[in-house]
């Protein structure tokens, strides 16, 4: 068998591809997706998605030696079920059964940032090291680990749920998980977001107007013309984000720390921020050992990281 396929399942799209055993993509798919529609209706567009790269690839399914599925978490990855997850309709749902069934290919479920460091460890920013994490930083904020060269995913399969540490205990910002100073309250896409609509709403002085739709994206804009509240807004979010990553260090001693999302796309700014943040909290002689780089898969990581986990996990059965 000489293909795998990954699925990277997000809260607004379905991302699907088809590979061979060294990763190249040779079909790929996206479809949408969301939380407001149900749990079938989501399962159908997986199904969907999965048909439409085995038949624009003209490959069989006898020829697919296994399907990879990253999705937000919590999860149980032994049993294939999603636990529960803001973004998802799913609660305490089995995915990966119906698809065995339907395609007869073996299929394994990871959580998405843990796919993606395995991407990242396999095809980017991770080649050639023996220990190292993955974060994103959008929407939410997650990670994985490769240690010993073997993905880590702990007991329960939720290692490294690294957006839901306490950061700020004494916070008022609450995370879509009901906490409140979690990293992911504090330095996610979704929370540089929220800042900027609290700072409009308080009639501060600012150039931020556009109220709904505003995203990371503007706050930078606006730094970089010299507006002191997107300043403040996104020099809090990296400094936390930077202690988030100190405390990572000083547990895991990684080689690398590749860091994707969104939010990671503000470039030298971000990177800057955020390590000279996360170096004040750590043992400098750790934080010098390591090496804190943008992630080299970019668009792709999710359904790359999909792709490495049907390979790495059907390789080992
Ligand atoms: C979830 C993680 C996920 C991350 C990025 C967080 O809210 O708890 O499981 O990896 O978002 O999608
Ligand atoms: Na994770």
């Amino acid at each position: 068998k000489k293909y795998v396929i990954g699925v990277d399942l997000g809260g607004t799209k379905i991302t699907t591809a088809i590979s061979d055993l060294e990763g190249r993509i040779i079909e790929k798919t996206t479809l949408a997706t969301g939380s407001h529609l149900g749990e079938e209706v989501v399962m159908n567009r997986i199904f969907e998605s999965i048909s439409m790269v085995l038949e624009a690839s003209q490959i069989s399914d006898e020829e697919v030696r296994a399907i990879g599925i990253g999705s937000p978490g919590p999860l149980d990855a032994e049993k294939g079920t999603i636990i529960t997850t803001p973004n998802l309709p799913f609660k305490n749902y089995n995915v990966v059964k119906p698809i065995v069934k339907k395609f007869g290919i073996p299929t394994y479920l990871d959580n998405d940032a843990n796919a993606a460091a395995l991407g990242e460890y396999a095809f980017g920013a991770g080649k050639g090291t023996k220990h190292m994490l993955y974060l994103t930083v959008s929407t939410g904020v997650g990670g994985g680990a490769v240690l010993n060269g073997r993905p880590y995913r702990g007991n329960t399969s939720n290692a490294l749920e690294v957006g839901h540490m306490t950061i700020e205990p004494f916070s008022k910002h609450q995370c879509n998980c009901g906490k409140y100073g979690d990293l992911e309250s504090l330095s996610s896409g979704t929370a540089i977001a929220k800042r900027a609509k609290e700072a409009v709403a308080a009639g501060r002085e600012t150039s931020l107007k556009e109220v709904e739709t505003i995203t990371s994206y503007e706050v930078h804009q606006a730094y970089l013309a010299g507006d002191e509240v997107a300043k403040e807004i996104l020099d809090q979010a990296f400094m936390y984000l930077g202690i988030g990553i100190a405390n990572l260090i000083v547990n895991f001693d990684p080689e690398v720390i590749a860091i994707g999302g969104g939010v990671s796309k503000i470039g030298d700014l971000f990177f800057d921020k955020v390590k000279a943040s996360a170096r004040e909290r750590s043992f400098d002689f750790m934080f010098d050992a390591t090496k804190i780089v943008p992630a080299e898969l970019g668009q792709d990581a999710g359904v790359i990281g999909a792709i490495a986990l049907a390979l790495i996990e059907s390789e080992d059965k």
